[in-house]
């Protein structure tokens, strides 16, 4: 069960040609394509006529034709051409989905489409800001974003799971301060006068120990923004305002493909504090490495999972508490989308 009204990364921007993808989200098979006049479409990826997936048809300037009988659909899902025949009955259409292109990703709302509001669209415009150099990555998981969602809101994992890149052996015992908020909760952690992570000694440059910081929000239901840094330790006001601080501005967007598998989109724009951007590279493939160590341990906990017999309840511990409260605002939302008003 998914919450349907929210906005949901459907593709990086460089990924939607004239050439139709095929992606399912939330267990609905969309086509993606950009028309030749540039404008990104989303309908959905299964013709009216005798369901062929319109993936496999050709992009023209004012649609989409599918490859099996040549019945062609606009930008909003109402077909403009039957191929034999004069008249289009109304009901020849596809759904069409709601697409914004914003920031280099392409938003997708696949709810009812009266309630989507533009501005609802979490703000990522570091994402192609040109003082913020960028690494970006794609994973396709075998488990249910929530299993994911999970790991990225209880990062006392980072000691275990990512000890050549993201550990610091405070984590566990670094709980975040942690407030709600109407669209989710907020999350901030500072740990000072400690050892650098690695990908941060690596990123900053530091050589001696540093002040750590989480600025941190989880979006309802499935994106997470993680404002992390190092600077030098010492010195006076907050870690993440002095100046010499490394800053990784982090999204990790999460979309549900099926219950059992996501699309993760995440994109890391920096700042160093010694302005070599070259280092961006090496960033990337810190992340990249450490997001393959998530994986694997959440794909295993996912197989895990699926044995438990009815009634097998997880043992919540202390620093499951943010998890466990987006576990409940997700619910909440889910609810309140299936209630009669
Ligand atoms: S199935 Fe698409 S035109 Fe027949
Ligand atoms: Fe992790």
């Amino acid at each position: 069960m998914f919450v349907r009204n929210a906005w949901y990364v459907a593709a990086f921007s460089h990924e939607c040609t004239d050439r139709p993808m095929a992606r399912t989200l939330l267990d609905e098979p969309v086509v993606l394509f950009r028309t030749p006049a540039g404008q990104c479409v989303a309908l959905q990826d299964r013709c009216c006529h005798r369901f062929a997936p319109l993936s496999l048809g050709d992009v023209e300037a004012d649609g989409i034709r599918c490859r099996y009988h040549g019945m062609k659909f606009n930008s909003r899902g109402a077909c403009i051409d039957i191929p034999g025949q004069n008249t289009i009955p109304p009901k020849m259409c596809v759904r069409s989905f709601p697409l914004v292109e914003r920031h280099g990703l392409l938003w997708i709302w696949m709810g009812e489409t009266h309630h989507a509001n533009e501005e609802l669209i979490v703000d990522v415009h570091w994402n192609d800001d040109p003082d913020w150099p960028t690494a970006r990555g794609y994973i396709h998981y075998q488990a249910n974003y929530q299993l994911i969602a999970d790991n990225l809101l209880d990062f006392s994992h980072l000691t275990f799971v990512h000890r050549t890149t993201l550990a610091n052996a405070a984590f566990p015992n670094a709980h975040p301060h942690i407030t709600s908020f109407e669209r989710g909760i907020r999350l901030t952690r500072e740990i000072l006068d400690c050892e650098a992570s690695p990908l941060h000694a690596m990123a900053g440059r530091f050589q001696g120990k540093v002040d750590f910081w989480n600025r941190q929000a989880w979006w309802l239901p499935s994106i997470f923004e993680n404002w992390a840094g190092s600077v030098p330790t010492g010195g006076d006001g907050a870690p993440h305002e002095r100046p010499g601080g490394l800053h990784l501005r982090h999204f990790s967007l999460l979309t549900p493909e099926t219950e059992k598998s996501t699309h993760y989109f995440w994109i890391q724009p920096c700042q160093f504090p010694h302005g070599d951007i070259s280092v961006i590279e090496a960033v990337g493939q810190g992340i990249a490495k450490a997001f393959a160590e998530d994986n694997a341990i959440i794909e295993a906990q996912q197989k895990s999972w699926d044995t438990c017999p009815p009634g097998t309840h997880p043992q919540p511990v202390r620093n499951d508490a943010a998890l466990g409260r987006v576990r409940f605002m997700i619910e909440e939302l889910i609810r309140l989308e299936q209630s009669p008003a």
